[in-house]
């Protein structure tokens, strides 16, 4: 039976947090628990949930994950703890990490997550930043594998915004030697750091591919992927951004350009009628909701090759 390998890092704040034997490694036992193949006891170990933006697969994903392990959860935010009234990161994760076992922090800025890492005794995992969602990248590729076996061959197409979720399917795909599109208008690219970093694992393999035009980025593509055009924090960017995306719905005509056999995920809460239309998240192509459910089975294993 597969056995959960502790990770080499002790927090996964970033995509790259993981080699990527290490990350084909969770995918793995994230399939066995999916598969009801693997019972791995977490008893009495507590995971801390900080959260200051709003979430419900996150969070309940990481609640169920660490119930189905035999532990537990506690949820915070800045309304309900001193975190709201400015107590410091560097005395809120000394105390937190007193108390659990493990913290997943969800925040704006990556160096505040880097704040939490750096004073807590505990591992941090990232539960969303401006920069990085690693934890949806772990659902999103145990999908990918799910419907293809494997990840040679098969193209991946995002299409929108490149905001953190764009920024750790790049890395995510660089780790897993994948070819990966991003197809987001003018001035919305990924950060450059981590295409920079990203272009590096790739070595001199062209399987990351920017460009401004969703029309040639779904031409042959496996995955279709899109999010939000604004991010949580962003809603005074709503208007301009609206209008600066119009052209980058997937909508079905753009799915009939990519592989007949392609599939369409996003990483919800969607937008209808903006990023991607209802015919689309409710066609037969689409894989969204098993990636929603996805994000559990990858948590535990997660948590298990963290603890
Ligand atoms: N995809 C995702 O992270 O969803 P929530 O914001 O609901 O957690
Ligand atoms: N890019 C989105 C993802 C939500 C899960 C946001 O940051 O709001």
């Amino acid at each position: 039976m597969l056995k959960p390998i502790k990770l080499a890092n002790k927090n996964f704040l970033s995509s790259l947090d993981t080699s990527s034997h290490e990350l084909f490694h969770i995918l793995d036992i994230a399939q066995n628990f999916k598969n009801n193949d693997l019972n791995i006891e977490l008893k009495d170990k507590v995971l801390g949930l900080v959260f200051d933006k709003s979430s419900t697969r996150t969070r309940v994903s990481f609640q169920v994950a660490m119930s189905r392990l035999g532990g537990t959860t506690v949820d915070l935010n800045p309304s309900t703890s001193q975190i709201g009234r400015g107590e410091p990161i560097r005395d809120t994760a000394r105390v937190l990490s007193k108390y659990c076992d493990v913290l997943a922090i969800r925040t704006f800025k990556q160096t505040d997550l880097e704040e939490y890492a750096k004073w807590s005794s505990k591992p941090v995992i990232n539960a969303l930043t401006d920069l990085e969602h690693p934890c949806q990248a772990l659902a999103d590729y145990m999908t990918i594998k799910e419907e293809f076996n494997d990840f040679e061959n098969v193209v991946l197409t995002f299409i929108g915004d490149g905001n953190n979720v764009a920024n750790s399917l790049i890395l995510c795909g660089a780790l897993l030697e994948m070819e990966v599109r991003i197809a987001c208008p003018y001035g919305y690219e990924p950060n450059n750091l981590v295409i920079n970093r990203a272009k590096k694992i790739y070595k001199n393999k062209n399987l990351l591919k920017i460009t401004n035009d969703p029309i040639t980025a779904v031409r042959g593509a496996n995955v279709l992927y899109t999010d939000v055009w604004s991010s949580m924090g962003e809603e005074n960017k709503k208007e301009v951004k609206d209008k600066d995306f119009v052209g980058f719905t997937i909508d079905q005509n753009l799915v009939r350009k990519a592989d007949k056999d392609a599939i369409i995920l996003h990483c919800l809460p969607a937008y209808r009628a903006k990023e991607i239309t209802d015919e689309v998240i409710e066609s037969k192509k689409s894989r969204i909701f098993e990636q929603a459910e996805n994000r559990m089975h990858a948590q535990q294993a997660l948590l298990s090759c963290l603890l």
